[in-house]
């Protein structure tokens, strides 16, 4: 695998693949690396002929910057993961090479920006949508993956590639879980045991959703959810609903017909965890 940490370094790289016709994969992350990253890369070789991997923990998408000092960066252990996934690039840049001074952006994101995750943390999906163009200008693949976990920020990069008019394909991977239900994140290692525990009644409330969805309307499905969720120990709902997966609004009973999603952003132990599940 090749470690590359400049842009220039990296496009001299990519330059001549790309000539060649080479099909170039991309999956952006912030490193401290599980298996749901592992598995975007072993879908990313699936699908093309090289697999560039970024490790960038990005400081304008953190709205608390205790949570950005907090965000753990085991750097050798990834490269080590990310050998083992028989990645070819590792794109690694430090924060100056990919912020110039006072650099300011804003992107019309729309309602996406209004609700749950935008509305919970105001300002982040800038932050992510900022760094990804200059991630994409940099890497041009062909295809980026992205984690269902993230399944707004998908729809927001969706949006932004729209809105760009951006020359590639984004493939949606499946949230890889613990056995016990709980979605991979960087963050559950954050979790006490105890914590840890409590935390796999977010999916188990999820699943029960899906469970009674033709039993129950779309209103009275949130209301228990929430109540079930708060109503065990340690966990505090910051939302739970039930969204349109196609244009990501407010489900609506009578276009039940329409794909469906679950989402939910919880607190447990002081670690903020989200994951939804299609209906
Ligand atoms: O999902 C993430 O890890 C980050 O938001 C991303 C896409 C790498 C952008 O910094």
């Amino acid at each position: 695998m090749e470690l590359i940490s400049t842009k220039l370094s990296l496009s001299q790289l990519l330059e001549p693949l790309h000539r060649k016709g080479q099909c170039i994969a991309f999956v952006p992350t912030m490193g401290a690396l599980h298996q749901g990253h592992l598995a975007l890369v072993a879908q990313a070789k699936q699908l093309a002929d090289i697999v560039v991997c970024s490790i960038f923990v990005n400081p304008t998408q953190f709205n608390d910057p205790k949570d950005l000092e907090k965000y753990p960066r085991p750097f050798e252990r990834d490269i080590e993961l990310l050998q083992l996934a028989h990645c070819d690039i590792l794109f690694h840049p430090t924060v100056d090479e990919m912020y110039g001074e006072y650099e300011q952006w804003n992107l019309n994101l729309g309602h996406l920006e209004q609700v749950l995750e935008g509305l919970h943390r105001p300002g982040h999906f800038q932050g992510v949508t900022q760094v990804l163009k200059k991630l994409f200008d940099a890497v041009k693949p062909n295809i980026a993956c992205f984690g269902q976990k993230d399944f707004q920020q998908y729809k927001v990069v969706e949006h932004m590639v729209n809105q760009f008019k951006l020359p590639l394909a984004l493939e949606l991977c499946p949230t890889v879980r613990e056995p016990d239900g709980l979605a991979m994140s960087s963050r559950n290692v954050r979790l006490t045991d105890a914590g840890r525990r409590q935390a796999s009644q977010l999916y188990k409330t999820l699943q029960q959703t899906k469970a009674d969805l033709h039993r129950k309307s779309l209103d009275n499905l949130c209301t228990d959810a929430i109540n079930v969720l708060e109503n065990s120990p340690g966990i505090r709902v910051e939302y739970f609903a039930i969204f349109h997966a196609d244009n990501f609004t407010v489900a609506s009973e009578t276009s039940r017909e329409r794909p469906l999603i679950a989402l939910a952003a919880i607190w447990v132990d002081g670690v903020r965890l989200i994951d939804n599940l299609f209906l």
